[in-house]
């Protein structure tokens, strides 16, 4: 660290590095919401106001500065303080050989404010997937139940589903996901109530909603808020694949009320891989009076008999039953913990508001140089927007619909250029379309700057006119 200046070094000291929280506070001049209809260059102003600020995040991250690396919406980045816990704690570990039984209740009381939930509402799971598994197959399905859910789900929530349908005798109902700007955050509630009313009028029991925020393939915020009016209507349970939430939005889960959310912890939050983070509902609050759903832990060594809580105290800490199992893998989740607190450090809401004007200055950017149909991320309704982009960048619109031609696109970011880009493409269908569309995805996150996406908009229209 001899090499850094004396800023940077208190910088990273109170990234983790032992200063008191008091201490950022100057450097957390509050950068305004972004707003996704503002110009080109309001935006682009808004991003460089705090570049100092900025640039030292981004001094916090090890990437290999050959690469402009955009698929976070795969894989995060540990910075280099949650590097040295992980190492430390595994030392440790090596060296004193202690438990790793239990169910880390000190580092959830740790984490669980920054996610507006106490500790026993937040679990630490392996992933998003896990923690999916952990949602959709601990409930007590009946046979003929309905679980309504979109044709954009990953895999990650779909195999659980599949497993109940096959086990349990449920049905999956899929709404068609609509692409581009040309809708608003009542397309989707519209969509999931006249999906369940005309259920429930052919006499089908409509037992839980489930779906993406964002969506993996078109990047769109299904709007929690929104949705979970629906699912309080029509008296739901409400799974949310949450995947690429911690760490990207601000959100305070308690107050959306939703029953389960599964989110990753080595994607935007940049803990390690095989981290993820369930929140669970396990106390009434005003957000969402609904009884609690009964739900057995499936994969435990922490059970408990008690019946789930009528009111607002909890009967039994259900995230404890979802972290242990075992002896676990206690230096990962401390190393969790710390991407966790740094995030606190700097702000949820400041990270957030910074990633999605990024990403609104990207869609701004490609809607100028492609046409705003090229997008098949929404980006005029803010409550749509999240840091992933998707759009169509060929000169000849039907390419989009060659995967092999889409991923030789991908492959070419980081061959033709220098830094090359890491972005990948994702495969989904298209309402009127009888083929999947392979859209170009991207993934702007804290170390990225306005002049990243100035150059990555520059290189991927030279690669257009190459390609076309
Ligand atoms: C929406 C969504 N759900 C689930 C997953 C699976 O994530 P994980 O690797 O954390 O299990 C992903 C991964 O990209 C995703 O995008």
């Amino acid at each position: 660290m001899e090499h850094w200046t004396a800023k940077r070094r208190d910088f990273l000291r109170m990234m983790g590095y032992g200063a008191s929280a008091a201490a950022v506070a100057p450097l957390l001049a509050a950068c305004g919401d972004a707003n996704s209809q503002s110009s080109i260059s309001e935006l682009r102003s808004r991003l460089v106001q705090d570049e100092a600020f900025w640039t030292q995040v981004q001094s916090m991250f090890v990437l290999n500065p050959q690469r402009t690396y955009m698929n976070i919406g795969t894989g995060g980045s540990m910075p280099q303080v949650v590097l040295d816990v992980f190492a430390k704690e595994n030392l440790l570990k090596a060296e004193d050989s202690s438990s790793g039984y239990g169910n880390l209740l000190d580092l959830r009381q740790q984490v669980a404010p920054g996610f507006g939930v106490d500790a026993d509402e937040l679990a630490f799971s392996a992933n998003t997937s896990s923690g999916m598994c952990h949602a959709i197959l601990g409930i007590d399905w009946q046979k003929g139940d309905v679980v309504v859910t979109t044709n954009h789900e990953h895999g990650g929530g779909n195999t659980p589903l599949s497993i109940a349908v096959a086990r349990y005798g449920i049905e999956v109902s899929r709404i068609a996901m609509p692409v581009g700007n040309d809708q608003t955050a009542a397309t989707y509630t519209n969509l999931f109530d006249e999906r369940i009313r005309a259920l429930k009028a052919q006499g089908k029991r409509v037992r839980a909603m489930m779906w993406s925020s964002p969506t993996y393939v078109t990047g769109t915020m299904l709007p929690i808020a929104e949705l979970m009016q629906v699912v309080k209507t029509h008296e739901l349970i409400s799974i949310v694949d949450g995947a690429h939430l911690p760490g990207m939005m601000a959100y305070d889960y308690a107050a959306l009320g939703m029953d389960f959310m599964s989110g990753a912890g080595h994607k935007w939050q940049c803990g390690p891989g095989s981290t993820g983070i369930l929140v669970i509902r396990n106390k009434i609050r005003a957000s969402n009076p609904l009884p609690l759903p009964k739900w057995y832990p499936v994969h435990s060594s922490s059970y408990s008999a008690l019946e789930r809580t009528t009111n607002g105290t909890a009967t039994y800490d259900i995230a404890a039953s979802v972290t242990s199992c075992g002896s676990l893998h206690v230096p990962m989740y401390k190393a969790l913990a710390q991407a966790c607190a740094s995030w606190d450090t700097i702000g949820r809401k400041k990270i957030e508001t910074y990633d999605l004007a990024l990403s609104s200055y990207l869609k701004e950017r490609i809607a100028e140089r492609w046409g705003v149909e090229s997008l098949y991320s929404p980006k005029d309704d803010p409550k749509l927007l999240s840091a992933l982009t998707c759009f169509n960048p060929f000169a000849n619109k039907a390419d989009v619909k060659d995967a092999q031609k889409s991923t030789a696109f991908v492959n070419r970011m980081l061959s033709d250029f220098g830094p090359g880009f890491v972005i990948r493409n994702a495969s989904f269908a298209v309402i009127g379309d009888s083929v999947n569309h392979n859209g170009i995805r991207i993934s702007t996150h804290l170390w990225h700057d306005a002049n990243d996406i100035d150059r990555l908009v520059d290189s991927m229209w030279s690669l257009r006119n190459s390609m076309a």
